[in-house]
């Protein structure tokens, strides 16, 4: 094997090792994964258990678009494809845990309250679900009908409460 050869050869080695760096470039994300943010667990541990979240299905399956969940830092939805990078939501609705309310408290709306993380999570996934509940049960023309989209805590937090 001549100079010249070899140098041609390893010259295509860098540029295949090059090419599949690319594919791999990017933020991947599991197809499924459970939502159990971790600055809970610093802040004393989450109250309710993990959400089993069917990310690909919800995008492919359920066709909703990246920008539904995504936004950025004005709230604007994000035209996304798969690879680029998220910010996670606690990053910016970073107030752990439920709105405080009760006696004394000041019931918080809408901004404020989704300052907090919780408030966010749940604002988004489950006034989706409850649209998309009311639509199904029209269409079945049944009233006892139920949506298949969970709007109750057991239905997401699949182990409800987590005892201390
Ligand atoms: C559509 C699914 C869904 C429903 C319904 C739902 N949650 Fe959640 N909830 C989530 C997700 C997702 C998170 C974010 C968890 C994380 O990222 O750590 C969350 C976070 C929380 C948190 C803050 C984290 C923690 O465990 O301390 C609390 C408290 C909570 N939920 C309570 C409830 C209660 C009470 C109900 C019923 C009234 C409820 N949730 C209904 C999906 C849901
Ligand atoms: C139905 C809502 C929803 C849709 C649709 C959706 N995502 Fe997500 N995605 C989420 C949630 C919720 C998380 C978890 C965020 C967190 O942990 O705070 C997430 C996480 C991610 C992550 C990982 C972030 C990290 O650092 O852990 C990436 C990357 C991502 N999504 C990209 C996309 C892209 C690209 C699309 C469109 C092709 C998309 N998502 C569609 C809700 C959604
Ligand atoms: C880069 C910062 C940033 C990130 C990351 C982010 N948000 Fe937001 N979000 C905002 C801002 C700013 C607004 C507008 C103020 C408001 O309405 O709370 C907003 C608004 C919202 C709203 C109200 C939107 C509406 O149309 O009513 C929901 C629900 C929400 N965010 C949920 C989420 C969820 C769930 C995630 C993670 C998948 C997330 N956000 C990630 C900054 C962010
Ligand atoms: C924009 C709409 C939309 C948003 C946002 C959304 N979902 Fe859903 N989700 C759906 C629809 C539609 C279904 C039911 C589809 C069906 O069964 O035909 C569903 C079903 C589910 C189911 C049961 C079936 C499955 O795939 O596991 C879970 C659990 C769930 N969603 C969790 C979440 C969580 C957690 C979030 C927030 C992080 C979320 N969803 C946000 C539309 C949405």
């Amino acid at each position: 094997m001549n100079k010249t050869r070899i140098i041609t050869l390893l010259s295509a080695l860098v540029v295949s090792l090059a090419a599949v760096s690319l594919l791999w470039a990017g933020t991947t994300v599991e197809d499924t994964f459970d939502m159990k943010t971790k600055e809970y667990t610093e802040a004393g541990g989450h109250k309710y258990s993990p959400v089993p979240f069917t990310h690909k299905k919800h995008h492919e399956d359920y066709k909703i678009t990246c920008g539904e969940c995504h936004h950025d830092e004005n709230g604007k939805a994000l035209e996304l494809t798969m690879g680029d990078d998220v910010q996670r939501c606690i990053e910016c609705h970073d107030k752990l845990g439920k709105a405080p309310k009760g006696k004394g408290k000041k019931k918080l709306k809408g901004k404020e309250k989704r300052q907090y993380h919780a408030e966010a999570v749940h604002d988004n996934c489950i006034t989706c679900h409850k649209a998309f509940n009311k639509e199904f049960k029209k269409k079945a023309k049944d009233k006892k009908a139920k949506g298949p989209a969970p709007t109750s805590c057991k239905k997401c937090h699949t182990e409800g409460k987590i005892k201390k």
